[in-house]
């Protein structure tokens, strides 16, 4: 997919002694900070949280993470102890990996031959550590005063009975699910109960389009289809099931069918009778799940066997599958969440990220439960009815642990510190971040107003394919630097190379990789191991490519500086610029397209669109409507392009080649630094496209 050619040259991630990447600095420019001690200004952990914390100072993490890579089959094999296995594996097979292209076949594989369940883990296994009658999932509806309660019992008992069902009606082992929910307690329990009986779900975030929701069902070709009827998502009301029947008519046509589509009833959003219906195909849950039986046996799965697919964007068109597996995952998972918010058995656990997204499987079900954790599952939007919705959460279930994405500290800290001071907070005792680089303004701003400078923040840098947290500040251990993700967790064995895939030491910039497997790596991208190989492994021979860039500063401190390939990060979503391109062009009027992402004061990316029209068609704003919502409708609301620039030519090499460097230039309104142009095609385009930048 990509060569180190290919990459966007480390120009636009410098690390200055200032500042943490390009991102940051324009955040800060926006926000009036001064940048001038960004790396030599550290928040030290209180003494109070140190003392109590499970890793309480940075000789412990030191000692833990030498033994980590120095014997990585007997550290993970003690703490895979700590979990249940119905059989145990071989003590001289923890980890087998080639990771070097060089070598062959790229392969991971942690615990193999070894059999558990996850499940059983999250769940049984609580109950019979005499926690059945503990809350494990709190559940707070779109509009307050809206919530519900799981105890650990009663989510075995949901989560069994849909087991049974999928069981009933022909889902084995090995089978693909697609779980097209919002975030009822029934997408975890959909989750758990595909794990139980050993099918691989594959949860699509249900903000995506009935096109994006056909192309994952005819990659990975589901028996059944979980959805609802429709939510309430603030003051709108989305349609689900209409989304679903839009995408099944879609994959029909591409010859995969799907026999059952399943459908919650969501009364307070949508009533059973005004819902679409396919007899035949489609079943309520609430007709059928609750008359299957409570108790359901476990399948035992090897270590090895895959839990779940979850499609994400690459620098191609095609979203890809990527593929955990289960042992692994399952330890990996649960000990970064225990470490990264240091959990204690009383916490309440917060995590504001739909089960749609990678955040939602590690940290939001699996993590937490596999630990015991009560978890909060909140429907609606973070802004509704008012800005003071989180922190009215937080202390109605007197959070603990509050984890989000910088782009919701951002939103909320432009409505004031008012709707925060309005409410009590005392609950909060960790805070953590996640999806894209915290500006060091939006992190003060957490750790002071939100948190009372008393909680630590947990920057967490991670992705889709790493499965769980890979760097980021234990918290009780470390002095904090605002913006940097701070040192490497357990295991993980970052390394900063150069262009040529030479480790550079050091206080330096560059693209960051990892040199060995962790046990929540990835396996493959389904039915594409070589595209797997390909983009991770073949970009740096030897070592797995993560696509962002990085610094490290002189104390060692890592700070990532976004992605150095054509995907952007836009509100912590992860999307490729092929991918709205492709959509863009599908609309009739539109020749060609060249999507950059561009700083964004709330969404930490914005998607900039340069559109070349069809011959004769002129540019206007109902056009511009129309190539919105063929977005919108492709990939979802979340793609939409921020701005469409009208462009009569885009800048091209003389072979043809689009030359992105330059757009990104234009879009971010950085004109004096345009560069060399003098090898275009046609040099006269840049003039013509920068007279249209306000069009
Ligand atoms: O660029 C990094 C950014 O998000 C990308 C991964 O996106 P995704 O697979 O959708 O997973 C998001 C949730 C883990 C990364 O390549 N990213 C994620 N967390 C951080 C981050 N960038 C900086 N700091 C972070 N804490």
């Amino acid at each position: 997919e990509l060569g180190p050619s290919d990459l966007r040259h480390v120009e636009s991630m410098s690390h200055t002694p200032s500042g943490a990447g390009k991102i940051n600095k324009l955040n800060a420019v926006i926000l009036g900070e001064s940048l001038a001690s960004e790396e030599n200004d550290l928040v030290m952990p209180s003494p109070g949280f140190s003392q109590s914390a499970l890793i309480s100072s940075q000789e412990q993490y030191e000692k833990m993470y030498k033994k980590s890579v120095e014997d990585p089959a007997g550290f993970w094999s003690e703490i895979a102890s700590e979990f249940y296995w119905e059989e145990k594996w071989n003590p001289n097979e923890v980890c087998k990996e080639n990771i070097d292209v060089t070598n062959g076949r790229v392969n991971i594989e942690w615990f193999k031959g070894a059999k558990t369940n996850i499940c059983y883990n999250a769940v049984d296994r609580n109950i019979s550590a005499g926690n059945g009658d503990k809350v494990a999932i709190y559940w707070e509806g779109n509009e307050p005063g809206q919530d519900g309660q799981l105890t650990f019992a009663q989510l075995l008992d949901r989560v069994c009975q849909l087991a049974n069902y999928l069981k009933q009606v022909g889902v084995k082992k090995g089978d693909a699910v697609i779980i097209y929910l919002p975030m009822l307690m029934e997408l975890p329990i959909a989750m758990l109960a595909c794990a139980r009986i050993g099918a691989v779900h594959s949860v699509v975030f249900a903000g995506f389009s009935a096109e994006s929701l056909a192309q994952r069902i005819i990659d990975c070709k589901p028996k059944i289809v979980i959805t609802c009827n429709a939510v309430r998502r603030g003051p709108k009301v989305i349609f689900l099931k209409d989304i679903v029947d839009s995408a099944l008519t879609e994959s029909a046509k591409n010859n995969v069918s799907v026999d059952i589509c399943l459908t919650y009833e969501n009364p307070s959003a949508m009533k059973r009778e005004e819902t679409k219906w396919q007899d035949g195909r489609d079943v309520w849950w609430q007709d059928v799940v609750p008359n299957f039986p409570t108790k359901c046996d476990i399948e035992w799965v090897d270590a090895e066997d895959p839990l779940f697919l979850l499609y994400t964007s690459g620098s191609t068109g095609k979203p890809k599958g990527v593929l955990h597996t289960t042992g692994g995952y399952m330890i990996y998972t649960a000990t970064t969440f225990k470490y990264a918010f240091d959990y204690k058995p009383s916490d309440i656990y917060w995590c504001t990220a739909d089960c749609g997204w990678i955040t939602g499987h590690s940290y939001v079900t699996y993590g937490p439960l596999v630990n015991g954790a009560s978890v909060l599952v909140f429907e609606g939007a973070p802004n509704y009815p008012d800005a003071g919705r989180c922190w009215d959460i937080v202390d109605k279930y007197k959070v603990t642990i509050f984890y989000t994405a910088p782009t919701l500290v951002r939103s909320l800290m432009r409505e004031g510190d008012e709707f925060v001071k309005r409410y009590s907070r005392k609950s909060l005792r960790v805070l953590g971040s996640v999806g894209e680089p915290i500006n060091p303004s939006a992190w003060r701003w957490f750790f002071n107003v939100v948190g009372d400078s008393r909680c630590p923040i947990s920057d967490t840098w991670w992705q889709t394919e790493t499965g769980g947290f890979m760097i980021l500040p234990i918290p009780g251990a470390w002095p904090q630097k605002p913006g940097s993700a701070t040192f490497p967790f357990f295991g993980v064995q970052p390394a900063i190379v150069d262009e040529k895939g030479k480790e550079i030491e050091g206080e330096c910039s560059g693209y960051l990789c990892i040199k060995k497997s962790w046990p929540g790596a990835f396996r493959t991208l389904y039915g594409d191991h070589e595209r797997y190989e390909t983009t991770y492994f073949k970009p740096f021979a030897g070592y797995y490519f993560t696509g962002d860039g990085c610094s490290r500063d002189k104390d060692g401190y890592y700070w990532l500086t976004g992605r150095v390939d054509d995907v952007i990060n836009v509100s912590g979503h992860r999307i490729g610029t092929a991918e709205v391109e492709s959509a863009l062009v599908s609309h009739p009027q539109c020749a060609e397209a060249a999507v950059v992402g561009v700083e964004h004061e709330v969404k930490g990316q914005g998607i900039y669109a340069f559109v070349t029209l069809v011959e004769g068609v002129p540019y206007s704003e109902e056009l511009r409507k129309s190539l919105t919502l063929t977005v919108r409708n492709q990939i979802g609301a979340f793609a939409a392009p921020d701005k469409i620039h009208w462009a009569p030519g885009l800048p091209k090499t003389r072979s043809g080649k689009i030359m992105r460097r330059i757009l990104r230039k234009i879009a971010s309104r950085q004109l004096n630094e345009l560069g060399d142009t003098s090898t275009l095609a046609d040099p006269g385009v840049v003039d013509q496209l920068i007279a249209l930048a306000d069009c």
